[in-house]
């Protein structure tokens, strides 16, 4: 694996594989790897070749009381971690690399971005989409995969790319989860053990409501304030939202309809940790839903 710092020879790289005809698989990450990074990097590699991983900590997506300073680095261990995954480069600029000095443009999707996370961490969106569309430019991938984990962040990226015209196709990835159902994030580590169990808290009152929805319950109303109760309940987790959602508007529905998802994030200690779980399949029939944690 051969590690790239600038952009200038990831540029290169990018155009010797277009011009081979070969398609570049992107895996955009900000490092602190765990598996549901690397279920990314092996759906890549099953697909493209070369296949590129980058590791950029984004100043700009972390507002100024966030854990920018505090945000878990561990870039040989990653880097070891690739190599055996059989990754071809590992892109890691540094931030005057990838942001020089009078960089001043930024990218925007408007609406998506406001509510939740947006809502949360103002300017955290317009940080992400700037990076990944920046990425996606430097690297020219065929296909560029990110996790549902952060479904909000991978419904703007998948806008963001219908409204720029940009040729990467995206690959949405399933969240990896802990035996115990927690999603995996590279914030876990900052959970003490106490805080560690509390946080199943999000699965569990995911897993709930989706045995609700198998018993038929479609009300969104109902099945949210189940959600909150089971929250609520939990001393160590404070939470931010819950809520169900249409999945292209991010707009909270009444009613179960068309695809949905049903979005939890929660403070637990100092950290705060997101899931979701992504409800369709029914038509407005009353047919058979389909939900995925
Ligand atoms: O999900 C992440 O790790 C980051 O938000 C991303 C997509 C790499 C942009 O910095």
């Amino acid at each position: 694996m051969e590690t790239i710092h600038t952009v200038e020879w990831m540029k290169q790289v990018a155009r010797q594989a277009s011009g081979t005809g070969r398609l570049l698989g992107l895996v955009p990450t900000m490092g602190a790897l765990h598996e549901g990074h690397l279920s990314l990097v092996r759906a890549a590699r099953l697909e493209c070749s070369p296949v590129v991983v980058s590791i950029f900590v984004n100043p700009k997506q972390f507002g100024p009381s966030e854990d920018l300073q505090k945000y878990p680095r561990r870039m040989e261990a990653d880097r070891a971690l690739l190599e055996t995954l059989g990754v071809d480069y590992l892109f890691a600029p540094t931030d005057e690399e990838f942001y020089p000095r009078g960089h001043r443009t930024y990218v925007e999707v408007e609406e998506l971005g406001r509510g939740f996370e947006g809502r949360a961490r103002p300017g955290h969106f317009r940080g992400v989409a700037t990076a990944v569309v920046k990425l996606l430019e430097i690297a020219q991938p065929h296909c560029a995969y990110f996790g549902r984990k952060d479904a909000q962040q991978a419904r703007i990226i998948r806008q963001l790319v219908a409204d720029l015209n940009l040729d990467a196709r995206l690959e949405i990835c399933p969240i990896v989860r802990e035996p115990d159902g927690l999603a995996m994030s590279s914030r876990n580590v900052f959970l003490s053990p106490a805080e560690r169990c509390a946080a199943t808290v999000l699965y569990r009152g995911l897993d709930a409501i989706r045995q609700e929805i198998a018993r038929g319950e479609r009300d969104a109303t109902r099945l949210v304030a189940a959600l909150r109760r089971l929250l609520d309940a939990e001393p160590l987790a404070a939470v931010d939202y819950a809520e169900i959602v249409d999945a292209e508007s991010f707009e909270p529905v009444a009613r179960l309809s068309g695809t949905c998802l049903a979005l939890v994030a929660a403070r637990v200690g100092a950290t705060r940790l997101l899931d979701n779980m992504l409800i369709e399949g029914d038509r407005g029939d009353g047919g058979t839903l389909h939900t995925q944690l």
